[in-house]
């Protein structure tokens, strides 16, 4: 008799999952190859970025990253590293961490963020700030995640504007919206909008879906959540995942391209088209010379500079 159910259930079960399967793949294809809005204007900031950087360097600008301790930040200091485009890059984190293999040109400043106004002068006459501030487990509660994600985010913002900052980029979410009744996505489209009060000379707000990393802190829920979308970032690799490096190459791209735009948003498939990993979506003209990416951000071109 149980023989008979069984019969019955698993291939049941195994339709079910197939149909499920490829309902998925259905989206996540339709996610894959929907058009980019705007997509000549990131395909060009890839293309023309390698060709600015020496102009950009020279300027010796000087920059700060808060946040550059996690996975996007991290990255973020290795692609700065590599890159060498300011002459000063100060980090600023509430704790001193070790890092190995950093140039001269990084400075840790461990601050208090709850007491942010006491450090306002870190911020005085830096011309580029990057902001990968966030508490993304699944642990936290809403009101730890609005102060961080919300209220330290603009705070930054603040004491950069009113240092002389010229450009500030944040890492926010795909989905941010003041109006969403997640507490989440409304803490990050709040914490967008307020920023875009600020008038900075320009502001790129980065949206990625999610992020890809080897992630140094233990988070098991995050682990088998990436491992999950492993397979998906593989078949359809701009649909929804954003690997931790192209997002910190596309931050850079981006600061080293004018822009005549004060805002600039960027959802997940743009941040990889700005970073130069996706130029299947671009006209032929504007794909970079050298697929992923640009020279300075390659670890086997050091030797060029
Ligand atoms: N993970 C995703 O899939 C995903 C998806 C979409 C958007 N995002 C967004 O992407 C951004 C970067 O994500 P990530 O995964 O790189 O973040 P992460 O690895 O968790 O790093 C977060 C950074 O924020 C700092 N931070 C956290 N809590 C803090 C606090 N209470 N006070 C001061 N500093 C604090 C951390 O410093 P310590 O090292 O000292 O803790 C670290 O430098 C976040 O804004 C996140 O919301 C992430």
């Amino acid at each position: 008799m149980l023989w008979f159910k069984c019969h019955e259930i698993i291939p049941g079960f195994i339709l079910a999952l197939i149909y499920v399967a490829l309902s998925l793949s259905g989206v996540f294809l339709y996610m894959e190859y929907e058009s980019i809005e705007d997509v000549d204007t990131h395909c060009r900031i890839a293309y023309t970025a390698e060709r600015n950087t020496a102009a950009f360097r020279q300027r010796n600008y000087s920059a700060f990253v808060v946040g550059f301790s996690g996975e996007v930040g991290r990255h973020l200091l290795e692609v700065l590293n590599r890159a060498k485009i300011f002459g000063k890059i100060t980090l600023i984190g509430r704790r001193i961490i070790k890092l190995n293999n950093l140039g001269p040109e990084f400075e840790q400043r461990r601050v208090k963020f709850d007491l942010l106004d006491d450090y306002a002068d870190i911020f005085e006459g830096i011309d580029y700030g990057f902001c990968t501030l966030g508490t993304s487990h699944g642990s936290v509660q809403s009101a730890e995640f609005n102060r961080v994600d919300h209220d330290y985010v603009l705070k930054t913002a603040e004491l950069a504007k009113a240092g002389g900052c010229k450009h500030f980029s944040v890492v926010s979410s795909h989905g941010a919206d003041g109006n969403s009744s997640f507490f989440f996505n409304r803490a990050k489209g709040l914490m967008e909008e307020t920023l875009m009060q600020y008038n900075f000379e320009r502001l790129s707000i980065y949206r990625p879906g999610v992020l890809l990393c080897n992630r140094q802190e233990h988070r098991p829920g995050d682990t088998i959540f990436q491992s999950l979308l492993r397979p998906v970032a593989y078949f359809f690799p701009t649909a929804v995942t954003l690997p931790v490096e192209t997002a910190a190459i596309a931050m850079l791209n981006n600061v080293v391209v004018p822009n005549n735009r004060s805002v600039d948003i960027y959802e997940n498939k743009a941040i990889h088209v700005v970073a130069g990993m996706a130029s299947q979506y671009c006209p032929p003209e504007l794909v970079p010379l050298r697929h992923y990416g640009n020279s300075f951000h390659r670890k086997d071109h050091d030797s060029e500079f």
